[in-house]
């Protein structure tokens, strides 16, 4: 059975790829289109999700209260540069640009919450939280 980091890990992974696969795409291409409707709701599914189950729990915990708070505003930012790719066409050169920031700022947050975060919510959470918080992410990601 898998435990929350697992699980989150895999949807990073996820990320991951589709971030890597969007900065080599040019202009306004169908993959440009696909892979970034897909990378969006990816991004705002997890978003809501990982509050919900990882960072809600830990929220309420003194050692992780810290960690939470700055790990959901780093949800908004990384929001924020979404609306800013949203706000532009897919065939200008700035697309690019704001894609390559996406992707910086994205890839700090996971490496962040798997170097740090995580080993500190594993002092806190007990395994079955562990385990239970696993699955209803799932269940809300729908995998
Ligand atoms: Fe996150
Ligand atoms: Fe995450």
């Amino acid at each position: 059975m898998n435990n929350i980091f697992d699980t989150l890990r895999e949807s990073h992974e996820k990320q991951r790829l589709l971030l890597d696969t969007l900065v080599s795409t040019t202009g306004d291409s169908s993959a440009r289109r696909e892979f970034y409707n897909e990378l969006k709701h990816e991004l705002e599914q997890h978003a809501i999700a990982e509050e919900r189950y990882f960072y809600a729990p830990l929220i309420e915990q003194d050692k992780t209260i810290e960690m939470s708070r700055h790990g959901i505003a780093e949800h908004h930012a990384i929001d924020k540069i979404i609306a800013q790719l949203d706000d532009t066409d897919f065939s200008s050169p700035g697309w690019l640009t704001t894609m390559r920031s996406l992707k910086h700022k994205v890839s700090h947050h996971l490496e962040e919450e798997e170097h740090r975060f995580f080993q500190m919510a594993g002092k806190v959470l007990t395994e079955q939280q562990k385990h239970t918080l696993a699955e209803q992410y799932n269940k809300e990601m729908s995998y």
